[in-house]
């Protein structure tokens, strides 16, 4: 701990976290002891309540999708928790406040150290399990949606992968800004959680051609689409362009490769775009967090907004945890419960 620090509570020397082994396709999971983070300038410590489980840790396990340079390698970009350390006097208001955070890494921990501008007050009647399904998946759909996207009162959306962890968010944000929601998804169940999320329009890819659904439903087009699945969807999306229409790629789960005719995009004056949330600057994502609690902090408190929770398995399940998303099982978000954990206990291998 730097000396810089004011500690709040006689905390421990050392912490227990999950580090990968062998990064790759065959990686695994297990606990191990480091030293509690030193705390930089404008940092405070989180003793971690519980952390949120995101398709990228699967990626990052991978070895495809690695922590910043000088951030912890620890998998877990979002948690929520007990602020017990400030690096400054200026932070000391946070000192036992119980916060959300978005996280560079290190999550998946007894303690993170994060700027405290990005660290947001748990809303008030939430548990600290839904405060840790918030902060990744809502600031990449805030970003999405409003930052990149413009996305205005009254314009027509389509959510890729809209039962995901960021589609759940994108629904609730998208619906409370005014505009109409359509989403394609793997099955049924899925599609029922998002029109229940709010969305007029659930296409369950499976069974029907979303294209030619939406240009029967929505023969104007669609003003912004959000695609985490790329590949041949680029192409797809190719077809439902309003004028103006933006396309946003945040991920690539169908490939990273396509062909593309480039004449649509033409006609339709439209902008394809791709974005990343983890490589953004420090104050980038102070802005953002400041720009989600400006415009929902409200909506969070009065439970209009709440992240959509499939399942919270105790820190020893984080391999099958891992192993539900990886196969697409999930409805929203699965949360990793970290404090209150049997320190003595081990990892579990897989789902039994
Ligand atoms: N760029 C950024 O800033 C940023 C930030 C956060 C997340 N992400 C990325 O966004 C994606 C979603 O993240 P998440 O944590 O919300 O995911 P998640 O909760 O694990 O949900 C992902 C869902 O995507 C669907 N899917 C998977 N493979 C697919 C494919 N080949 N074609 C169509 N649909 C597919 C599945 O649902 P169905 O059964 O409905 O197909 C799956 O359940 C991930 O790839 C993640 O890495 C990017």
């Amino acid at each position: 701990m730097a000396e810089a620090a004011l500690i709040r509570t006689g905390l421990p020397a050392q912490m227990r976290c999950i580090e990968v082994l062998e990064p790759g396709k065959h990686s695994r999971l297990q606990f191990s002891r480091q030293p509690l983070p030193e705390l930089a300038c404008g940092q405070v410590l989180i003793q971690v309540a519980a952390a949120g489980v995101n398709r990228a840790d699967l990626m990052q396990r991978r070895g495809l999708y690695p922590a910043m340079p000088d951030e912890s390698p620890t998998l877990g970009l979002e948690v929520s928790g007990v602020v017990v350390a400030a690096a400054e006097p200026e932070l000391a208001g946070w000192l036992g406040k119980e916060v959300m955070a978005l996280v560079p890494g290190g999550g998946y921990a007894e303690y993170v150290r994060v700027p405290a501008a990005h660290v947001m007050p748990v809303p008030q009647g939430w548990d600290l399990i839904q405060a840790a399904a918030t902060p990744e998946v809502f600031l990449t759909a805030y970003q999405l949606l409003f930052s990149i996207g413009q996305l205005q009162p009254g314009q027509r959306v389509l959510l890729h992968a809209g039962a995901s962890g960021v589609g759940t968010a994108a629904i609730q944000l998208a619906k409370a800004r005014g505009a109409e929601v359509a989403v394609t998804v793997g099955s049924d169940e899925k599609a029922q959680c998002c029109l229940a999320l709010g969305a007029e329009l659930a296409i369950n890819y499976r069974q029907q051609d979303f294209v030619e659904v939406l240009r029967q439903q929505w023969p104007a087009g669609v003003d912004l689409i959000l695609d985490p699945v790329a590949g041949d969807y680029i192409a797809k999306n190719a077809a439902l362009l309003a004028m103006d229409a933006k396309v946003v790629i945040y991920a690539m789960m169908a490939g990273r490769q396509a062909e593309l005719d480039f004449a649509p995009w033409f006609r339709k004056r439209a902008q394809l775009i791709w974005s990343t949330l983890r490589n953004r600057s420090h104050d980038y994502k102070a802005g953002l967090v400041q720009a989600l609690l400006a415009d929902f902090a409200a909506s969070f408190a009065a439970g209009n907004i709440r992240p959509k929770l499939d399942r919270v398995l105790c820190w020893t399940q984080a391999e099958p945890a891992h192993q539900l998303l990886a196969t697409n099982q999930t409805i929203g978000k699965v949360v990793l419960q970290i404090a209150g954990a049997d320190p003595a206990a081990t990892l579990d291998s897989g789902i039994s």
